[in-house]
Formats: C-alpha cells, structure tokens, sequence
C-alpha cells in the first residue's frame, strides 16, 4: 500500500547539499528540518485564546543555509523554478510575494525580535505535501529559523524556540498576508516524538504540555487522507472565519470566545455568528474532553468527541467541503473509531484512528468511494507523531 513518504532525514539532508553546492557554488553551513502538522482536535479554536491538540508529522521541510557578507539573500526551492533575491534591510511586509515570503518574513520577524540575521543563501526541499492542510508553510518557516539559530551559533531551547514560534507567527500573517492562529508554528517548534501537544491559546506563553496518544497499546494507527482539494489561507474563507468570531466576542463583551458560555451564545442576534460562535466554544470543550478520554484510553469517548467536532464544522463553521465529508463517513464506515477533517478547512484533509488491521481496507474504501462520487484521487499518509524542528547531521 502507498502512502506518501515521508522521507530519511539524512538523505534528504544530503540531497540539498548536494542541490545547494550546486545552486551557490559552495555547501551549506547547515541544514535544518522542521515537522508539518496534523490537528487531532481543536480547530479554529488558536485565535480565539482556546486549546489544540496537535501532532507533528514525519513529513517535514528541509532548509540549507550559509551566511553571506553583502547583506544579499537568495531564496531558493527544489520544487520551485524562480529563486528570490533581494538584501536583508529590505525585507518586510509588502516587499516579498509568492512562497518566498514564508522564507523572507522568518529572516525578517527573526531580525524584528532582536536575532542579527545576516544575509543568507537558503535553498529549501521538503516532504510535506503543499496545499493539503499540513502546515507545510509553518514547516517552512520553521526549518529558515531553526537554520538561522544554527548559522548564529544559537542553541534552540525552549525559550528560543519560543520566540522563534512567534517570529514565524508574525512572518506568516504580515509578510505572507495569512491571519493565521500560531499552532502550526508552535507544534513544529515544540513538539515531542510520540506524543501530541496541548497548547493553551490562554495563556500569555501559549504554555504546552505533551499528551502520550497511545495508539500502539489500542492497536490503533493515526490515517490522514489527502483529498487533493487545495486549500489556501491566504483566501477570504479562513479571514472570514476570524471576522465571525471577533464580530461574536465583541458582541458578547468578551475578550475572546474562550471567555464565552454556551448558554451566553443565545444572546447572540446574528444567526451565522452564533453558529460560527457555538462552533468555537463547544469545541474547545472537545479537546479536553479527548485528553481526558486518551488519559482514560476511552476511544468510544474520542470517537464521539471526532464525530462532533466534524458535524460541527460541517454545518455551524461551514469550513468542510463534499471530499473530506466523505473521506470521513467512509473512514467510520470502514472501522475507524473517529474521523474527522483537519486542519483549515475548505479542502485539505481529514484523519482517522483506524484500527491496524483495518487501515488497509480503509484506504480501499475511500479510495473507491472517490472514484464513485466522480472525485479526483486522494493520498494518504500513515503518522506516528514525530519530534520538533531541529538541525540534521
Ligand atoms: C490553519 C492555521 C492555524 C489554525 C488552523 C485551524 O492551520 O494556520 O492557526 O487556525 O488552520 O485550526
């Protein structure tokens, strides 16, 4: 069965020093790699100071970097034909367009917090697949900071880490134009192999806490399916969504939803901002509800906490779309214990705890579905939840 690779770290490594030599005349001072993500639960739920439940994906981007002594960068990817050239004092918001604003905004939020970024030869590759809801824009942004750390002979600890969370954040909603919410950035950053990561929105450090998931003592395996449906944040939907949220805090006279109750929401006018308010609130509750039910090992509760959170984004977000709505149905149909979409929405993908000897079968089935409905082919990715982004070899 196939499954997208996620690649050898060491092997990929040496593919973009081998690509780098040949680029810039000369191999790279180091390389680093930062993990794409999957959302087990808690979407929509950063910007609005409320809880996730994360894990960092096998599937990561690489980025070789060497400083330079003129103050010029060039940004460069394998799976991109036009590098970007500019100089570091003229990075910012509005000056950088395309994919190489994720990689441009780093150098410049890195620069912004106070690191004395130089300028830089950066030539990226990487394994996470684009467009599908797997962060590999954080990934991206994540594996120039953690190459820049490794250029200025900075140890990435955990405070480091912190901040270079934030930089990213910052790069990819100013000089992207993406108004994303931070958890991306924060999972690849911080995660831990083998757990996924709670992080609370609330608190001012976006404190975290590793969650141990458990799937091989449940014989379970974590599926993310692909539904090749692109998805881009930097579309109005994902915007809108925020909008919705901020129009329904301020209506409420809070400072973010995760001050709301469920029962407060009926004060609410606008029929499609208590919907997309009603989504927010109850789903933070899901996310505690499904660290409670992994400490317990409930995966009925898991189950049912899945369930609703897709049903949720369904019809109160509006954020799924048919693809992944089947992808899901087809999944529990198939023997998975929950499923749900992931991620941004509009497109990308969904997951599902299947049962080992079953994940076979599941991808039969969805596949075979697709090709019913008259969709294109979906891929998938079978995900042991790795460790965060740090420097190869
Ligand atoms: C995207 C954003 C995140 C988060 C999710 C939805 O991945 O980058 O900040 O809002 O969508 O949960």
């Amino acid at each position: 069965m196939a499954f997208v690779a996620p690649g050898d770290p060491l092997e990929l490594a040496d593919v973009l020093r081998t690509a780098f030599a040949e680029a810039y005349d000369g191999p790279p001072a180091v390389v680093a790699r930062a993990p794409g993500r999957v959302n087990l639960i808690g979407e929509h739920t950063d910007y609005n100071r409320g809880l996730v439940l994360p894990v960092a994906l096998p599937h990561a981007t690489y980025a070789a970097m060497s400083p330079r002594t003129d103050g010029v960068v060039r940004i460069g990817s394998l799976e991109e034909e036009q590098p970007w050239t500019g100089t570091v004092d003229a990075l910012g918001p509005g000056d950088v367009e395309g994919w190489a604003a994720y990689a441009a905004g780093v150098l410049w939020a890195m620069r912004a917090s106070g690191y004395d970024v130089p300028g830089v030869d950066v030539l990226v590759h990487g394994t996470v697949p684009l467009g599908a809801g797997l962060s590999s824009s954080a990934a991206l942004e994540c594996s120039v900071a953690l190459a820049v750390c490794g250029v200025l002979g900075v140890e990435p600890d955990a405070a480091v880490r912190g901040r270079l969370a934030a930089a990213c954040i910052r790069a990819e909603s100013e000089v992207a134009g993406a108004p994303t919410g931070g958890m991306d950035q924060t999972v690849s950053l911080l995660a831990s192999a083998g757990s996924a990561l709670l992080i609370d929105f609330d608190a001012s450090d976006h404190s975290t806490t590793d969650v141990a998931l458990g799937l091989d003592r449940a014989d379970l395996a974590l599926l993310v399916t692909d539904t090749r449906v692109k998805h881009a944040l930097v579309d109005g939907g994902y915007a809108a969504r925020r909008a919705d949220c901020e129009a329904a805090a301020a209506a409420l006279g809070v400072p973010s939803l995760r001050q709301a109750s469920l029962e407060s929401l009926a004060g609410l006018d606008d029929e499609r901002i208590r919907r997309r308010a009603r989504h927010i609130v109850t789903e933070i509750t899901r996310v505690s509800d499904t660290v409670e039910a992994l400490a317990a090992g409930d995966w009925a509760a898991i189950g049912k906490a899945f369930r609703d959170s897709h049903v949720s984004m369904r019809d109160d977000f509006e954020i799924s779309c048919p693809e992944l709505d089947l992808a899901v149905t087809t999944a529990v149909e198939a023997g998975a214990v929950g499923a749900r979409m992931t991620g941004g929405g509009f497109g990308g993908s969904s997951i599902a705890l299947v049962p080992v000897d079953r994940v076979e079968a599941a991808v039969r089935a969805i596949d075979a579905a697709f090709v019913a409905a008259g969709f294109g082919a979906p891929q998938h990715l079978r995900v042991e939840p790795a460790g965060s982004a740090d420097l190869v070899g």
